[in-house]
């Protein structure tokens, strides 16, 4: 029988929760993958194939789900080091380095996961890439709402863009309907940069966009995985750094 791609994201998520031990400080990830593992943790927990289980979740939309399920949650402020966090991407290129917030959770992400001793990466193999930046999907940067399109165009011209004909186009994300910017879970919004091609110098490129004032955080994780774990049609296959 064929697998859907959320039968595979559903695969990678059941690996990852394989790591996870009574005890542990975990952060929750969010996006369509992650909560399948959100999901099989809270049925772990009522199993009682698990216990003492601390969850730290990396959005609203995160703390929801994982309060309806009934498994504990803390923040930061009381848990600061996390032992395992789970999490998908958008990409993931062969360093393990990440582009996430394309479903418009990232700060609160990267704030969890720094956090981590292990960030754990879920992925059907679709997010596979050679070069961040490189699918031609969103590169998303979470931006003040203040002067939104000055930091726009400022984000477009580090990168030779500047109205389309360049190497990247900036462009304010919307919320669903169209016309209302999308606001982030941090009251903030979400400006998406296509590229023609890969970044190349992903260091430099977030050393450089967190040096624009109106930037608040970009949706790079760089060498911040641990393990990724990626299913395809042939199997699943377990990357470590
Ligand atoms: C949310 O904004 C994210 O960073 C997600 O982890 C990422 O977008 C992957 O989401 P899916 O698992 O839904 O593809």
């Amino acid at each position: 029988s064929l697998l859907t791609q959320d039968d595979l994201k559903q695969i990678a998520a059941y690996k990852a929760v394989e790591f996870v031990e009574s005890g542990m400080v975990l952060g929750l990830g969010t996006g369509s993958t992650a909560t399948h593992a959100v999901s099989r943790i809270g049925e772990l927990l009522q199993q009682g194939k698990l216990e003492n289980i601390v969850g730290i979740p990396t959005s609203k939309k995160t703390h929801e789900q994982a309060l309806a399920l009934g498994i504990p949650l803390s923040d930061l402020d009381h848990h600061p080091i996390i032992d395992l966090a789970i999490d998908g991407a958008d990409e993931v290129d062969p360093d393990l380095n990440l582009v996430k917030g394309r479903g418009g959770s990232l700060l609160r992400e990267k704030m969890v996961e720094s956090a981590c001793r292990r960030l754990v990466v879920v992925v059907d193999e679709s997010k596979l890439v050679d070069g961040l930046g490189g699918s031609g999907l969103a590169m998303p940067v979470e931006v003040v709402p203040f002067c939104w399109a000055h930091t726009a165009r400022r984000l477009e011209s580090l990168f030779g863009g500047g109205g389309g004909a360049g190497r990247c186009v900036a462009k304010l994300r919307r919320a669903e309907g169209g016309g209302e910017p999308f606001v982030t879970d941090n009251a903030n919004y979400i400006v998406d940069l296509y590229f023609a091609g890969p970044i190349g110098d992903v260091e430099a490129a977030s050393d450089a966009m967190l040096r624009i004032a109106g930037v608040v955080e970009h949706g790079m994780f760089l060498d911040m995985a641990t393990t990724v774990i990626a299913a395809g049609a042939c199997g699943v296959t377990v990357k470590n750094k």
